[in-house]
């Protein structure tokens, strides 16, 4: 199949690690693409949030297969322009796309589709706001309504703290209090081809820049996949898998479709499994980045024929993927300064030496070669990804992996998957 992938992050250079394993000829391209992926198919410079440019360059090059990677040109609504050349696109409209985009939409949809959340208390001013801290109480939980690359949530015990970001956001729009959710988080992706849905593996992703779930929210520094303590609760992951299908993914999914927005592409559900059940914290419109680094190493069935049924209607009545039982871990190497104010431009070195490793892969977020020499050039410079039969085993080869590599001031967190090694 000729595939063409829009992103520049890990996550891209996971999901073309996954296509180019099916080992079926696929022609592949990324837009743009990094220095990682540049070395393993064709990248071309187009800018993915440019829906007439990249739906004309897929007519062009005889495209029959669109992945979207990151939400950017999704919420600016590049599928669109695709989907109405009739090429099949993985990844939802604009309209869809509004999931991941807004939070006050994603809430009214779970909302009227019964889909368990914590409350959400929406402010316009900061008098507003100070009225829902005060109601919900601590910990507080602010979120800013639209895309903020991470950055936008709040969890604190510290009202100061908690209002000083609602003044922040609030000159960008509405904010969302809402109710703290206590309990494990856990990130499950599910395809979905507007009207039904195919849910692939469990991940867990920390998303707190330091060592024991410390210091701010970023994109996300590590995750691991499967998740073995679900079976406390569950039984199996398919039990825990079956529930959330039903109580979140597929009433969601029929709601939106009710609506005459259909969602084709990938819902990611991030839950929070607390005494009470489980709760859905956010909805994103994409593949989770670092989840995808976890999830797709371990998958057996084809990514592209999953992708594809996705694309053009086809998942009713399919099996479910298959999955090795196998550990998957991934840690993010991060620049200087992330995620507040990254250092870019530096030298990495070790990155040919950390892939030589069994089953160890460097997938690369912001790279870039410069006279020869790979560089960072953003905050999430690379996830280093391994698999192996246990945890213990994942967890030694990913981190064996990272002290092969050096970024000067590089950041990385010690003890994802840590808790999982028995
Ligand atoms: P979000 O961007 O909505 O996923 O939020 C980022 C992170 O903030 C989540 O991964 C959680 O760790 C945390 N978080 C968000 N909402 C809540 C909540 N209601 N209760 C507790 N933690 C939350
Ligand atoms: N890892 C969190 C996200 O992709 O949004």
């Amino acid at each position: 199949m000729r595939i063409l992938v829009l992103g520049s992050g890990a996550r891209e250079h996971a999901i073309i690690t996954a296509l180019l394993a099916e080992r079926a000829g696929h022609v592949i391209t990324c837009a743009p693409g990094n220095s990682g992926i540049a070395a393993v198919v064709e990248t071309v410079s187009l800018d993915p949030t440019n829906g007439g440019l990249v739906a004309e360059y897929a007519n062009e090059n005889g495209i029959e297969l669109v992945v979207v990677g990151p939400e950017a040109p999704l919420i600016a609504g590049v599928a669109d322009p695709i989907r109405t050349r009739g090429i099949a696109v993985f990844g939802p409209s604009r309209a869809a796309a509004q999931l991941e985009g807004s939070k006050a939409f994603a809430k009214r949809i779970m909302e009227v589709a019964g889909v368990p959340t914590g409350r959400p208390v929406y402010a316009g001013t900061l008098a507003e706001a100070e009225a829902a801290l005060d109601e919900l109480g601590a910990p507080y939980v602010v979120k800013a309504d639209g895309l903020a690359a991470g950055k936008g949530v709040i969890v604190t015990e510290d009202r100061d703290a908690a209002l000083e970001h609602a003044r922040y956001w609030l000159q960008h729009g509405p904010v969302v209090v809402e109710e703290f959710l206590d309990g494990e988080e856990v990130s499950l992706f599910f395809l979905s081809d507007g009207h039904d849905v195919v849910p692939l593996s469990p991940a867990q992703d920390s998303k707190r820049l330091l060592d024991g779930d410390l210091g701010p929210n970023t994109g996300g520094m590590g995750a691991y996949s499967p998740l073995p303590w679900l079976a406390d609760h569950w039984g199996n992951e398919e039990a825990f898998v079956a529930e959330v299908t039903e109580l979140v993914a597929l009433p969601t999914i029929r709601r939106l479709e009710h609506e005459g927005t259909p969602f084709v592409g990938l819902l990611y559900c991030g839950l929070i499994v607390t005494e009470q059940g489980v709760r859905v914290i956010e909805f994103n419109a994409r593949f989770g980045d670092p989840e995808t680094q976890v999830v797709l190493p371990r998958l057996v069935t084809p990514l592209s024929e999953l992708l594809f049924q996705a694309a053009t209607g086809q998942l009713g009545g399919r099996a479910h993927p298959e999955f090795h039982p196998h550990a998957g871990v991934t840690v993010v190497l991060a620049s200087e300064g992330y995620p507040e104010n990254p250092m870019t431009g530096r030298r990495l070195t070790g990155v040919d030496e950390a892939e030589a490793l069994d089953g160890v892969s460097v997938l690369h977020a912001a790279t870039a070669t410069l006279d020869g020499d790979l560089v960072a050039t953003g905050g999430r410079v690379l996830s280093v990804s391994a698999v192996g039969d246990d945890f213990a085993e994942a967890r030694a080869r990913a981190y064996d992996g990272l002290s092969r590599i050096h970024l000067d001031g590089g950041q990385f967190r010690t003890d994802i998957a840590a808790k999982v090694v028995r």
